[in-house]
């Protein structure tokens, strides 16, 4: 891809990667991007680079506006390697006056590339970078998702390089959130939010009300990921506020995994039981749903089931997947409840149980065990589990 100018004199330059399908654990049907920005002024500077593989076109982009010896800085808002796979080498090349990152950036750097001789300049909140006509604003941002993560603010173009924050995973052709299907980037949004962000939600809170009380202007958001937010960017400022503070739906998933369908039976059981009293419901079977767009599904529903038969004494190997990825990204205020058939010992709904407590879950039943095969009567209780899981999420969200 071509750089592409997004503010005057501000240049996207980065790569779009179409074939990744799996990042750490995460699943990415539609590829992603990693973009860095070269601002030229009457000093050049950098901001991040890309993952190793594409340092070839990247440098070819870079070349089409300068020759890279003539950048002075590089700023490192963050060194996890999908933004600084080629730093070493675009380095050495450049031989920058100076590379600019955040103290625990620097750690991180060291512990990443051992340089022996790199410039680097620590920054923190506060600290800024005179560049000739734009002044660059250093902000930490701690944990989000690195202890190195910063984000850098140009106030005379009224733009955040806000570093993984408010990205996507999706490869475009397209640069910005006007040239796109608004509901597909909402979606891609929400899915890197639950994916990545979603363990770090106090620390966004926090964030938040900072660039609140700093009074920001802000009319342009570029992420390191994904579309650039120049149409409305308090859109995606109020979709994070939103999911930062747990704000959920009437809405419940059902997250299942069956044998020989028993448990599936139980879970369509339930799903009539909750459709009947107006809630919304996703099934979610885990042979044909990946973890991570389960986990994006539970970012705003308000209750959880999970059912798995019993397997050598306790769950099937899908469930424990999704459970363990899930306590991982530590979500909060969820009503839940276990369900699942057994042929001799059913252990499956109280590890499932055990899994809901260590997330502080608000289980609101002791769960359903059915051996081998639903009756008439098991087909019952699974209906009134759904009744009462729907009338227990109504309850909460009219009290809250
Ligand atoms: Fe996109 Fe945390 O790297």
């Amino acid at each position: 891809m071509p750089a592409l100018e997004i503010k005057e004199n501000v240049y996207w330059v980065g790569a779009v990667d179409w074939n990744i399908r799996d990042f750490h654990g995460y699943s990415t049907y539609k590829g992603t991007t990693y973009n860095s920005f070269l601002v030229m002024d009457e000093k050049i500077a950098l901001f991040d680079t890309v993952k190793k593989p594409f340092q070839s076109e990247f440098l070819h982009q870079l070349r089409q506006l300068t020759d890279p010896t003539k950048i002075d800085y590089i700023i490192v808002n963050h060194v996890e390697m999908d933004h600084s796979g080629c730093l070493p080498e675009i380095i050495e090349l450049i031989k920058p006056e100076k590379i600019f990152c955040s103290v625990m950036g620097e750690k991180a750097i060291q512990s990443h590339f051992h340089p022996k001789d790199w410039p680097l300049e620590v920054v923190k909140s506060g600290d800024t970078l005179n560049l000739g006509k734009k002044t660059v604003h250093f902000l930490e941002t701690r944990m989000l998702h690195w202890p190195d993560s910063m984000f850098s603010y140009i106030a005379e173009d009224k733009l955040l390089i806000s570093s993984d924050a408010f990205g996507q995973h999706w490869s475009t052709s397209e640069r910005f959130d006007d040239q796109v299907d608004e509901a597909e980037l909402i979606s891609h949004t929400a899915k890197y939010f639950a994916n990545i962000l979603m363990i770090f939600s106090p620390n966004v809170q926090k964030l938040l009300q900072k660039v609140e009380e700093m009074n920001l202007e802000i009319d342009m958001i570029a992420p390191d990921h994904g579309l650039i937010w120049r149409k409305n960017p308090q859109q995606v400022i109020e979709a994070y506020r939103g999911w930062c503070h747990y704000e959920a739906k009437e809405k419940v998933v059902m997250v299942y995994d069956t044998m020989w369908h028993s448990t599936e039976k139980m879970a369509k059981a339930i799903y009539e039981g909750l459709v009947k009293e107006g809630v919304s419901v996703k099934m979610m079977d885990l042979k044909v749903n990946h973890r991570s767009d389960i986990v994006t599904e539970i970012l705003d529903a308000k209750a959880v089931l999970f059912g798995s038969p019993t397997l050598n004494n306790g769950m099937l190997p899908t469930m424990a997947d999704v459970l363990t990825y899930l306590k991982g990204l530590r979500p909060k205020r969820k009503i839940g409840a276990a369900f699942g058939s057994f042929g001799w010992s059913g252990e499956s709904v109280k590890h499932i149980n055990g899994f809901m407590e260590t997330m502080g879950f608000d289980i609101v039943d002791e769960g359903i065990k059915v051996k081998n095969v639903p009756t008439h009567e098991d087909y019952q209780k699974c209906f009134d589990l759904g009744v009462k899981v729907a009338q227990a999420v109504k309850a909460e969200l009219s009290d809250a």
